[in-house]
């Protein structure tokens, strides 16, 4: 990549991650969520910030190493809809939002107030929450935003490739880093991941297992080479 235009997308491009679950309470103290810790997100973050970029970390409820990435803003949110609020705000012109975040897909449709005793037999009954990437496509459009360029995972069991190809293609995104849980040491709370990315040109590279913290730097130069 010519100098000049590294130096050029480095200053005129922010980065939005986001990383973590969330949580959706069905009464004061229970919630729904799922294992993410956040490591891959915190990693790209940081990533980001070592490169040069002004980054903004948007975190679920992490552990706390996860929480801080120095030199960026670090926002804190709880449920889906806290963090669908936080990624509008900050995808503005000239933003790459790298959706590393798990977040919960349902939530309760209503949350009872104190704590459900064990003789209550809540019916609990669970509603779609907002699907972040494809809101910010919308927001996009409602906005006429120019230059957004959109990441997404995909963390798969069965037939990885073709989920995750249809995802890009659902969320109508730049490219999609599939995360194959069917492999050892891979996914959740590991320490190293084998990714494969996919660019909406269709064109896709699989890269060895490395730790999530070197493949914070290989996502950050992809989308370099994508935005070149
Ligand atoms: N994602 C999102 N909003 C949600 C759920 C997921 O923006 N409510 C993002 C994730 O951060 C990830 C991508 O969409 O970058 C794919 O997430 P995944 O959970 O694999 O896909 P879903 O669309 O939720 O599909 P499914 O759970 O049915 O596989």
């Amino acid at each position: 990549m010519i100098m000049d235009r590294q130096e050029e997308i480095r200053s005129s491009y922010k980065i939005v991650v986001t990383s973590g679950p969330t949580r959706e309470f069905i009464d004061s103290i229970r919630f729904l969520s799922n294992p993410s810790t956040g490591r891959m997100g915190y990693y790209v973050a940081r990533a980001g910030v070592n490169t040069g970029y002004k980054v903004t970390y948007i975190h679920g409820p992490v552990p706390v190493k996860y929480s801080e990435v120095p030199g960026a803003e670090n926002i804190s949110v709880i449920s889906t809809d806290d963090m669908l609020q936080s990624v509008l705000e900050k995808v503005t012109d000239n933003t790459v939002l790298i959706m590393a975040a798990a977040p919960a897909d349902y939530k309760p449709e209503k949350k009872f107030e104190n704590k459900l005793k064990k003789t209550e037999n809540p019916d609990i009954r669970l509603i779609h929450n907002p699907d972040i990437l494809l809101s910010v496509q919308q927001h996009i459009k409602d906005k006429k935003l120019q230059n957004v360029v959109l990441i997404g995972f995909a963390a798969e069991l069965q037939n990885p490739y073709e989920y995750a190809l249809s995802k890009l293609e659902r969320k109508n995104l730049d490219m999609i880093l599939l995360n194959d849980l069917g492999k050892p040491e891979c996914g959740f709370g590991t320490e190293t991941n084998e990714l494969t990315v996919i660019r909406k040109n269709k064109t896709h590279t699989k890269w060895s297992m490395d730790s999530k913290e070197r493949l914070g730097y290989k996502i950050i130069q992809e989308v370099e080479e994508w935005l070149a």
